[in-house]
């Protein structure tokens, strides 16, 4: 399970996938909240990396070292050990050099993402603690939601501990991009595998902008198929809150995201080229603190920030929705940190 980007324009975001590669590599990567929704899947998918040499799985429930005896029975390379209690979060994260955080509370229907901080916001402030002491230079990407505001805070506590990199920290929005090709894909009746479709923004209803304009290969929809097929992909989440009815959100569709977003990180620190994906990030370049973008990923994280390209009219009155609650969010996550 891995994947190669080959850029056909500056905004593509992703190309070509394949299920197995045969170059060994030494990449210790952390799941913390294995044992979750999301975790699991997640940790299922990243055992089957040959880029993988160690698979660290911590979370606070007492059967994690069960989940991870049992991901370890599965016949690839790394070597998986599990880890549970605050007391050992150190130890599972010591020398990694990935670290995904899909742990804290999920959403139930009638909540918003932002719901969700008063919950999940002192989870991310005491896992960037802990990774500001045992990996601060790991390459850490962000599940948890809200993800606007989480970002934010892990930052903010890297920066106390005098030990922020904003290159390195990754809000992980690529589930949007895996709906949107999913959506566009079934709507044209094209092989959703091919279809690039970056999103920008953020990751929350109306934060999130799938720039359609930009799609590969290109597509044709009407002003008003257009904005159903906006809502559809920024209420997606939605969509499965209430499909589950009170059982939880995405956890498959993200575990799959998340390891093709912690592969693609694995990727460009094993020295491959031209390796991007959308994430939401430290950047300024929508007058917003933070904001996903498409970025070239490298050994220190990105390399790149490729920018929001050419927007329709469309999508720059939708970029102007995202900016007022994208502030909202980071000023809500930045007050909690002081
Ligand atoms: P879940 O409840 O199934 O799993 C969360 C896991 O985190 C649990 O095993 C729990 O024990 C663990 N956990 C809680 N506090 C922890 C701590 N301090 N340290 C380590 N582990 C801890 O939830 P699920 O469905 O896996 O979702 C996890 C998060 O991901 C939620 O905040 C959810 O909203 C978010 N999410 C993000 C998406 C995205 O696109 N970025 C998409 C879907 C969900």
């Amino acid at each position: 399970f891995s994947r190669i980007v080959k850029p056909t324009s500056a905004l593509a975001c992703q190309a070509t996938r394949h299920f197995s590669t045969s170059k060994q590599n030494n990449t210790k990567v952390t799941v913390v909240g294995a044992a979750g929704g999301i975790g699991q899947p997640l940790s299922l998918l990243l055992k089957q990396s040959d880029l993988i040499s160690e698979l660290s799985l911590y979370d606070i429930v007492k059967h994690t070292p069960g989940v991870a005896a049992d991901i370890s029975h599965m016949n690839f390379p790394a070597r998986v050990k599990g880890f549970t209690g605050p007391e050992q979060l150190r130890d599972s994260l010591k020398g990694s050099q990935v670290v995904i955080i899909p742990a804290g509370l999920p959403r139930k229907p009638g909540m918003t993402r932002d719901d969700l901080f008063t919950a999940n916001a002192s989870v991310v402030r005491d896992v960037a603690l802990a990774v500001s002491e045992v990996a601060p230079t790991a390459l850490v990407g962000i599940i948890t939601n809200p993800v606007n505001s989480c970002v934010p805070i892990f930052c903010e506590v890297m920066r106390k501990a005098g030990k922020l990199d904003p290159n390195r920290i990754f809000g992980v929005s690529t589930l949007d991009l895996v709906r949107a090709s999913a959506f566009i894909g079934e709507a044209k009746g094209l092989n959703p595998k091919e279809v690039n479709c970056p999103v920008i923004g953020g990751h929350s209803g109306i934060s999130i902008v799938p720039l359609i304009s930009q799609c590969q290969p290109a597509v044709q929809f009407s002003q008003d198929e257009l904005a159903k097929m906006v809502a559809r992909i920024q209420d997606a989440g939605t969509e499965v809150v209430k499909a589950k009815a009170g059982a939880g959100s995405a956890t498959l569709s993200m575990g799959f995201a998340g390891a093709r977003f912690a592969l693609s990180l694995i990727k460009a620190l094993s020295g491959q080229s031209n390796v991007i994906e959308c994430a939401y990030v430290m950047s300024d370049i929508a007058g917003t603190k933070y904001f996903a973008t498409p970025l070239i990923l490298g050994k220190n994280g990105i390399e790149k920030n490729l920018g929001i390209g050419k927007l329709s009219n469309y999508e720059q009155e939708l970029v102007n929705k995202a900016i007022p609650e994208i502030k909202d969010n980071v000023a809500k996550g930045e007050q909690f940190v002081k």
